[in-house]
């Protein structure tokens, strides 16, 4: 990692689910942030340079063995370099365990909202006095430790908040990164600026510095970059900051499966050589997938025989390119965000520089993580493995990507093979496009398009019977869906008024042969998944 004089803020991650969550809202707020094992050694921590640390939660209990602990010279190391300190959740345990408080088991867990109320006036509290807070822990500080007061508490009156009273250490029990955690970003901007005293000095144009340099630094000067371009705006940004570090050393590919969206290869490839001058080549694979799928309904079977078959098809470009130039690429480009990673969990084999390792259970297989075969033949270049896709449209515009293409929602690696629920055929996937087009046509001319984080037409295995004309029909259901969220995570679905929803049905049943009815998929994320496989 490059020195610089930046207000460097540490994150040391105790395997919290939201742990990258901290790390994008300290950005927010206008700090770098970077995330380290919460085992780190000493050495590592140091040579970060942090001007503030922040613990993370974690699923363990401190009392337990084995449980996750800290390098144990990092409590004197804090305290003699006088660093602002902010243990959450479990983080908050380790620093009450340590300096001889007592962590135990709660009578009750205590989980989501919670009401919270100031007990002792602490910087970090600055301006507040009662919120309602996100709760998720099974463990509570009984006995407070040496030196530290309460700070805040809960309504059923456990401890919330602990401040030392040298001013530089404080915990929470609470998530202050979760948006259901009213004042959560004051309460993070407090630590920051009052209680670290630190002022914003990082922004969108030095992290794209950082992960240029990141790049130069992994690729070895003579080797020569791959990069799949799908015509999302993940695999568009990183190719366009690939090729800002690299230049002609990166060689893009976009690969027609047959399982695009209407028309979207010829207006993906006139984006990529008209505006964004990105060296293309489009390599029409539809008969090789097709092939591959044929007779496969199972949504984990599809999903791998895709991210399978991309990598074969990425091995056979890489070959051709490998004759043309006398060498072959050595490294591929993914568009990987951080949510693909932990929803692929615990799939990655990349090595991402940050992210500590998660105990998230697998939900699927995304083709670009959890998808790729043992033997891959590229390494990895993902630089967004730790972000968030509104932070990859921030960089896409301050990277000169054109607005109508960031705003454009997200469209999964295996297409629509995961929206055509069971066998995957050519005329399944003419039909559904022909849909989706209707649908995604009419979302934007009656100005909805926008607001909405994701819509879509799924094609369902089964018949129903309608009458069309004079006569009976026996013909194919197609779903609508369309979610609002802000990073895919969770989603809640779209409130359309009934009328549109029965403009699209009209204009489906009418128009796309092998359809006779259209329903309206109206449940949120969790339970389903924004997708249906
Ligand atoms: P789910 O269906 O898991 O989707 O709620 C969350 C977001 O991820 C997208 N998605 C994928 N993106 N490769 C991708 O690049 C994949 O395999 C994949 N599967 C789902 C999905 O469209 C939604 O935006």
């Amino acid at each position: 990692m490059k020195e610089t004089a930046l207000n460097k803020i540490l994150i040391l991650d105790y395997g919290s689910q939201f742990t990258q969550l901290i790390a994008r809202r300290i950005r927010e707020l206008g700090f770098y942030s970077f995330v380290l094992p919460g085992t780190a050694s000493i050495q590592r921590i140091e040579d970060f340079g942090a001007k503030a640390v922040i613990l993370s939660g974690g699923p363990a209990s401190v009392y337990e063995q084995g449980s996750p602990k800290p390098a144990p010279e990092l409590w004197t190391y804090l305290q003699t370099k006088k660093l602002p300190t902010l243990g959450i959740c479990y983080g908050m345990q380790l620093m009450v365990d340590h300096f001889g408080g007592r962590i135990e088991a709660a009578h009750k867990r205590e989980y989501g909202r919670m009401g919270v109320t100031i007990q002792s006036p602490s910087e970090l509290f600055s301006g507040i006095t009662k919120f309602q807070a996100w709760m998720s822990h099974g463990d509570e500080t009984s006995g407070l430790p040496n030196g530290f007061e309460l700070a805040a508490k809960s309504v059923e009156g456990a401890v919330a908040a602990i401040n030392h009273q040298n001013g530089r250490m404080f915990g929470i029990q609470f998530h202050p990164e979760v948006t259901h955690t009213e004042e959560g970003t004051t309460i993070l901007r407090n630590f920051l600026t009052k209680a670290a005293g630190l002022t914003p000095d990082w922004e969108m144009r030095s992290l794209i510095d950082t992960l240029i340099e990141n790049i130069k630094a992994q690729v070895p000067a003579d080797a020569e970059v791959i990069c799949a371009l799908s015509g999302g705006v993940d695999s568009t940004v990183a190719a366009t900051l690939v090729h800002k570090a690299l230049g002609k050393r990166l060689h893009c590919i976009f690969v027609d499966t047959g399982l695009l969206r209407f028309e979207e290869g010829n207006r993906v490839m006139r984006m990529f050589t008209e505006k964004l001058h990105l060296p293309v080549t489009r390599i029409d694979a539809e008969e090789r997938f097709l092939s591959k799928l044929s007779g496969v309904a199972d949504p984990e079977k599809k999903r791998k025989l895709i991210g399978a078959e991309f990598i074969a098809v990425f091995d056979d470009a890489a070959a051709g390119l490998e004759r043309a130039l006398g060498k072959k690429p050595s490294f591929l480009v993914q568009g990987t965000l951080y949510p693909d990673v932990i929803e692929s969990s615990p799939a990655p084999k990349s090595g991402g520089t940050s992210t500590a390792g998660n105990h998230s259970h697998t939900i699927k297989s995304h083709h670009n993580v959890g998808g790729l075969p043992e033997d891959l033949q590229f390494k990895l270049i993902e630089p967004f493995r730790d972000l968030f896709k509104d932070e990859v449209r921030a960089m896409g515009r301050e990277l000169g990507v054109p607005e109508e293409f960031l705003e454009r929602h997200p469209f999964p690696g295996p297409g629509l093979a995961v929206r055509i629920l069971g066998e995957v055929t050519r005329e399944a996937a003419d039909t559904l496009r022909h849909a989706d087009e209707i649908y995604v046509e009419m979302l934007k001319a009656e100005g909805l398009y926008s607001k909405i984080w994701q819509a879509m037409a799924i094609l369902l295995p089964i018949k129903t019977v309608g009458v069309q004309g004079d006569g009976r029909t026996h013909k194919q259901v197609v779903a609508l869906r369309a979610v609002t969220s802000s990073d895919g995570m969770t989603a809640d679905f779209y409130p359309f008024d009934l009328g549109f929803l029965g403009r699209v049905s009209n204009r489906i049943c009418n128009e796309v042969k092998g359809v006779n009815r259209v329903t309206y998929d109206i449940t949120s994320k969790p339970p389903a998944t924004i997708e249906w496989e």
